[in-house]
């Protein structure tokens, strides 16, 4: 497995591989790895011949420096990882190479961004698009894959894949989840041993609500219950939980004007914040 750091050598590798006429699939990561991003590559080397990991803890969508200085950093690990998993190459650019000077170019994505995680963080999606159409142009992959456990942060790339014209297609893959539910995050390590308990409780609210609404229950009722379980918990703090188009992020009033709905939760667990989702299929 190759670990690129440059952007030359970066480009010298891709241009041989589309020379060789080879497909190059790309995974995006800020590393610390876990499960969820090596299913993105296991996804990924079924299609392409060629698979593309890259490391980089994107300092422009942290709107909070602490989250920012505390967010793990496992490089030598994620790098065995990768390399056991089957990776083709690694690029692990530093924040110079990627931001030679600070970016000036902003992103707006309208309505899909002004609810849930563009709601609570400001400036979010306009560094992930930053870092990840300034990826794309560097990677140029055929196909990139993401995962559903972001699933605001997969439809705002595709709108910006869709506006600027990227020939890349995209592909969104499931959650994957511990044993007790709850869905890996690297941020999962930073969790006390009681908030690491009392966690998969997010997963349990959204099942419970899914459950509510498949038995016919309204969408206030269906809120209410959830609410009703981390009203006063001693270990969560419940920052939202929205019932929304899958597909637009719309606010649902009506079950029956959608094809699918997403119900997303964001809570805080001390000060780590974590975010879950699951789909209700019409
Ligand atoms: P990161 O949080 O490292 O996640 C990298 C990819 O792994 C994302 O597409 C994310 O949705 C996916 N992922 C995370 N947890 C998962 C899980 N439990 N199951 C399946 N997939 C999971 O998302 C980012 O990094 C950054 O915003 C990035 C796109 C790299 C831009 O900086």
């Amino acid at each position: 497995m190759l670990i690129l750091r440059k952007i030359s050598e970066l480009r010298k590798f891709v241009e041989k591989q589309k020379a060789d006429k080879k497909k190059v699939g790309f995974v995006p990561t800020m590393g610390a790895l876990h499960r969820g991003h090596l299913s993105l590559i296991s996804e990924c080397k079924k299609n392409n011949p060629v698979t593309i990991a890259s490391i980089f803890v994107n300092p422009q969508q942290f709107n909070d420096l602490s989250d920012y200085k505390k967010y793990p950093r496992t490089e030598s690990a994620d790098l065995k990882l990768f390399k056991e998993k089957g990776c083709t190459a690694v690029f692990c650019p530093d924040e110079k190479t990627i931001y030679p000077e600070p970016p000036l170019l902003k992103f707006s994505f309208g309505t899909l961004e002004q609810v849930m995680e563009g709601a609570h963080r400001p400036g979010h999606f306009n560094g992930v698009a930053l870092v990840v159409s300034k990826l794309f142009n560097l990677v140029t992959p055929d196909t990139a894959y993401f995962g559903q456990k972001d699933l605001q942060q997969f439809l705002i790339i595709k709108k910006m894949v869709s506006d600027l014209g990227f020939n890349i297609k995209l592909n969104c893959c499931p959650i994957i989840r511990d044993k007790d539910g709850l869905a890996l995050s690297s941020r999962n390590v930073l969790l006390s041993n009681d908030e690491r308990k009392a966690a998969p409780e997010l997963y349990k609210g959204l099942c419970n609500a899914r459950n509510l609404l498949m038995k016919g229950q309204s969408i206030s009722q269906a809120k209410k219950t959830v609410q009703g379980i981390f009203r006063n918990h001693s270990f969560i703090r419940l920052q939202y939980f929205e019932i929304a188009d899958h597909k637009t992020l719309a606010e649902v009033k009506n079950l029956n004007d959608h094809e699918n709905v997403a119900l997303c939760i964001a809570a805080f667990l001390g000060k780590v914040r974590l975010i879950d989702n699951v789909f209700l299929k019409m």
